[in-house]
């Protein structure tokens, strides 16, 4: 009997799937809503000391749809942190414990480069009894304004630094979140890593211009008629975030043994889940998807994995973890190997033409066949 049960970092997740930290987990309404349908784990929306500097704006959201006009592939968005006060999060930090304890609620937090600000928001949010932290480094929008998020993320020297403050008074797991708006996403991660986070997430939005308007020649989503860069997510980046996840599950294997991993971007369903995890990752995150179509969606995911583990016989998630990545090379070796099984290919033919007994010597080929059999 196949099990989805997994424990990552001490921490007992009734299954794999995670909440990823935006809209679905914005409030303890919907994080106990996602419980109750059975998410293993949520990560909160992302919160700051000071909610005050935090505006959001709308429209800010825009949409990328399928040639058939009905389905959505990509997400853009440049919604901000959480605009909601910092002491209501605490409270509604341990509502949802109280209300949940065996879901595995993770808070998302994010400061200011401030070493007072980071231990504080550290302290206070594991003294509500959150079971561990995700550091967002990695919003693409508005906050890297502030040298936030995605500003901290992409320099690999500042990551490790703030990592080791947090790691300095944390009780608890700590994963850092990493921004795909890099061009090696390992550099990061190391630093991260090398401060002793316990595990990355990956990945968060990639920068983005959803398109332009032809009518209006208006860039979108438009605000007041202006719009700024924001951050894609959906299935349209499942490629890109299944790729980074890979290059960090290397980077784990080789450097860091023992770390883990949460991968996420455009999971839809339990095949792409599997495919995550085949890649390395422990848990698996969803985000745009529970805005596509709802909390209940947790149901088809377990189910959709639950078959694939027990069409292929693997009955925990250890056994499949990362089984596919020893099938990555370089091109060169690629090219090396087929030209290899090429000239095996040619040879065996070569070897099947030989003459294996006197009924198939003919005239046509006779120098030929002659040839063959005096090697
Ligand atoms: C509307 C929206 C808001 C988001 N807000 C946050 C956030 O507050 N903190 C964070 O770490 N990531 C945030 N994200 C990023 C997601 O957690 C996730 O990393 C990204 O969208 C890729 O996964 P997905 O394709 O499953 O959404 C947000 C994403 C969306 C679409």
């Amino acid at each position: 009997m196949s099990t989805l049960a997994t424990t990552v970092d001490g921490l007992n997740f009734k299954n794999p799937f995670v909440i990823g930290s935006g809209p679905p987990g914005t409030n303890v309404k919907v994080i106990k809503r996602a419980f109750n349908e059975g998410w293993g784990g949520v990560i909160a929306k992302t919160v700051s000391l000071d909610c005050s500097k935090v505006v959001n704006v709308g429209p800010r959201y825009a949409k990328l749809m399928a040639n058939d006009g009905k389905e959505v592939i990509g997400w853009e968005n440049i919604e901000l942190i959480s605009d909601r006060k910092f002491e209501i999060w605490l409270d509604e930090f341990k509502e949802a414990k109280d209300a949940c304890p065996d879901g595995i609620l993770i808070a998302s937090v994010m400061e200011e480069y401030n070493r007072d600000a980071w231990c504080e928001i550290i302290e206070r949010c594991q003294d509500a009894g959150v079971d561990a932290f995700e550091l967002n480094f990695s919003c693409p929008h508005g906050l890297p304004e502030r040298k936030m998020g995605a500003a901290m993320g992409q320099d690999p020297a500042i990551l490790e630094e703030v990592c080791g403050w947090v790691m300095g008074v944390s009780k608890i797991p700590v994963w850092a979140k990493m921004t795909p708006n890099v061009t090696h996403i390992e550099e990061p991660t190391a630093a991260a890593l090398r401060a002793g986070c316990h595990g990355v997430s990956a990945i968060n939005t990639i920068r983005s211009v959803m398109g332009v308007n032809l009518e209006t020649l208006r860039p979108e989503p438009t605000v007041e008629g202006y719009t700024t860069p924001g951050g894609y997510s959906s299935k349209a980046v499942k490629p890109i975030a299944l790729r980074m996840v890979m290059e960090i599950a290397q980077l784990i294997k080789k450097d860091f043994p023992g770390r883990t991993l949460s991968g996420l971007g455009g999971v839809e369903t339990g095949a792409d889940a599997a495919q995550f995890i085949l890649l390395g990752s422990d848990t698996v995150q969803v985000c745009t998807g529970v805005m596509k179509f709802g909390y209940g969606m947790a149901k088809e995911l377990c189910e959709g994995l639950l078959e694939f583990m027990e069409g292929k016989g693997f009955e925990t998630i250890s056994e499949f973890k990362g089984l596919s990545l020893p099938y990555f090379t370089t091109h060169a070796e690629l090219v090396r190997m087929q030209l290899a099984r090429k000239a095996e290919e040619a040879a065996i033919k070569e070897r099947a033409s030989m003459v294996k007994n006197d009924a198939e010597w003919d005239g046509d080929d006779f120098v030929k066949q002659s040839n063959e059999l005096s090697r």
